[in-house]
């Protein structure tokens, strides 16, 4: 519902003084008694922002990059390239977005929906509820007979990583997991894969301490080691990479009394924000690359080539191809012996690759394949106020709208456009999404007159606007959950091949893919694995030196069909 133009003024000027709403060290940090289940505003005094759905569709066609009929050739460097951020990075996001937020409803992308109607098929927290669903003993599925480990599936060659996984999966092929979404495409599943394996391998080391421990002891053990690894991973190493250290510093960082968390435009015991799901967190979609290599065996490949067969492409929702193991050298920097040859992220711009637009959905009644237009549509069904306006409440200078570009930072003017081309309907106020996907570029660029002017100053990360959002709600689930790292100052990495103090992406995958580390005994598939795809990795090109380096509370949802329009 629209406010008065007076009293959303009084609003904005209320929310931009700069008043924390908390601000907290671990011992005082205020604590929800429960999660909640339901969505809600960071900026509720804000106006919702609206367009014609034809210019937001216009708008979201502008935003999908032209098909790549002449990629550039490996180990050269592609423009969209963000040598800032590994190609690892946009799927553990991935990951993360399927452990806090699951607006599992219908696709209807345009009737106005209130957001307290809303219901979060996930637990707002970062408790791994997508990994463990609700426990041994209501999602038994999950795991294997002694209730402790969880199952794996069928084994993966192709990569160095010899414990290679696929998904564990059913007779009819469906991913038994926490959050179906993880089975979307094959470097998601790999990550959802890596953590099936370190919760297993984590059982192990335990139960070879502690003997005695009960199962439930033991898994509840596990459990918490993990999920604390992985909050850890979060805030030392993922928000720094996406949002840059001292943006992540001034909303929560570590002294030696503990955690300290300084939430100025979230509360910690509301909802899961609207602005976070629906908008700033989908920040991830234009990180995907045109084309990955997974592994030395099968050639580069785009997430979806709309073709449905197995081995053309990244789909998931199916058993993978047998040679389809993901070596993470081409992901994470550093891991395994692969240093300097993982793959950039996409630049965070206004461009998504052009296999966003050929989104695997089922053929009736689901809405546009491309996702671009579903994350705009969905903004304005939702009533998000547009981005000018969050930034004016944060108390941030808003972009012009020239500064507002559509496309590729790729520095070429023909490959980006002022949001206002594309539409006039977008003067003064771009919606969220589109607006948080500008200030990136702008943040690392100079921006005028609808396009770049002058080389990179800075890193390709989240601006203020969106960096301010993500880390606030990050922070803010973690403040409130009794159970996380933030309120367990006691806390802190170690373990066997796990540096102490350091859990980052990179520990992850070298503390799981060691040839010592202890892997699941090989499960028989479930299925007659596809047929594989026998493709030869070229020589590779010389690489250019690179500078980079809870307790479980769910309600259980029915599980979807296997094709569905779901990352
Ligand atoms: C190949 C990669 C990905 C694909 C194909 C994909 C696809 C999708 C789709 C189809 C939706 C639902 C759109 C709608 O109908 O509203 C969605 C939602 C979403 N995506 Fe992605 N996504 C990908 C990667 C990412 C990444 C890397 C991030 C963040 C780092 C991300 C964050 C989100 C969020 C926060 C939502 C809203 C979830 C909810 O509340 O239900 N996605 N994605």
């Amino acid at each position: 519902m629209r406010k008065s133009l007076v009293a959303a003024a009084l609003a904005v000027l209320a929310t931009s003084l700069p008043v924390s709403l908390s601000t907290a060290s671990a011992a005082t940090t205020s604590q929800c008694s429960t999660p909640t289940t339901g969505y809600g505003r960071m900026f509720p005094s804000l106006s919702s922002a609206s367009w014609d759905a034809s210019a937001l569709t216009a708008l979201g066609t502008t935003s999908i990059a032209a098909a790549e009929t002449n990629p550039t050739p490996e180990g050269q460097v592609d423009s969209e390239d963000n040598k800032d951020i590994p190609a690892g990075y946009t799927y553990f996001g991935q990951f993360v977005d399927h452990d806090l937020t699951f607006d599992d409803r219908p696709n209807d992308l345009v009737t106005p929906t209130a957001v307290s109607s809303l219901v979060n098929g996930r637990t707002p927290q970062l408790d791994l509820d997508s990994l463990y669903g609700s426990g041994p003993s209501t999602s038994s599925n999950l795991y294997e007979a002694d209730g402790v480990h969880l199952k794996v599936g069928a084994p993966l060659t192709g990569s160095t990583d010899t414990g290679a996984r696929d998904l564990p999966r059913d007779a009819t092929g469906k991913a038994l997991i926490g959050d179906p979404r993880n089975d979307e495409n094959r470097i998601v599943a790999g990550v959802h894969s890596l953590f099936i394996r370190l919760h297993n391998q984590t059982v192990d080391r335990i139960h070879t301490s502690e003997p005695n421990l009960s199962n439930s002891a033991l898994f509840a053990r596990a459990r918490q080691e993990v999920t604390w690894n992985y909050q850890w991973l979060i805030v030392t190493d993922y928000l720094p990479k996406i949002a840059g250290q001292q943006a992540v510093n001034s909303v929560i960082n570590r002294t030696q009394s503990g955690w300290n968390t300084n939430l100025r435009f979230y509360d910690a015991c509301q909802q899961m924000p609207v602005e976070f799901s629906v908008a700033a967190y989908r920040f991830g979609h234009s990180m995907v690359r045109g084309l990955y290599r997974i592994n030395d065996s099968v050639n580069r490949l785009p997430v979806f080539s709309g073709t449905f067969i197995p081995t053309s492409d990244l789909t998931g929702f199916s058993p993978s191809p047998s040679n389809f193991a993901i070596d993470w050298k081409f992901f994470v920097p550093g891991s395994g012996n692969g240093l300097g040859q993982a793959q950039a992220s996409y630049k965070i711009d206004g461009s998504l690759t052009n296999s966003l637009s050929l989104l695997p959905l089922p053929t009736t009644g689901i809405g546009p394949a491309n996702l671009a237009t579903r994350n705009l549509l969905r903004g304005q069904q939702l009533g998000l106020p547009s981005g000018q306006d969050v930034a004016r409440a944060m108390g941030v200078t808003p972009l012009r709208d020239d500064q507002i570009l559509v496309g590729k930072a790729s520095g070429d003017a023909a490959d980006a456009q002022a949001i206002t081309s594309v539409s006039p309907t977008f003067a003064g106020k771009a919606p969220l999404w589109s607006y948080i996907l500008a200030e990136s570029v702008a943040n690392a660029y100079p921006i005028s007159g609808g396009a770049i002017t002058g080389p990179q100053r800075a890193p390709v990360r989240l601006g203020p606007v969106g960096g301010r959002i993500v880390t606030e709600t990050i922070a803010g689930l973690l403040a409130s959950d009794p159970s996380s790292i933030v309120n367990h100052r006691e806390f802190s990495p170690r373990g066997q091949g796990v540096p102490a103090g350091v859990f980052d992406l990179q520990t992850l995958v070298n503390v799981v893919t060691r040839p010592t580390a202890v892997n699941p005994p090989p499960t028989p598939p479930t299925t007659a694995p596809r047929p594989t795809t026998t493709t030869t990795r070229p020589a590779p090109a010389p690489q250019p030196p690179r500078q980079d380096l809870r307790p479980p509370f769910v309600a259980p949802r029915p599980t979807p069909p296997i094709l569905r329009p779901r990352n």
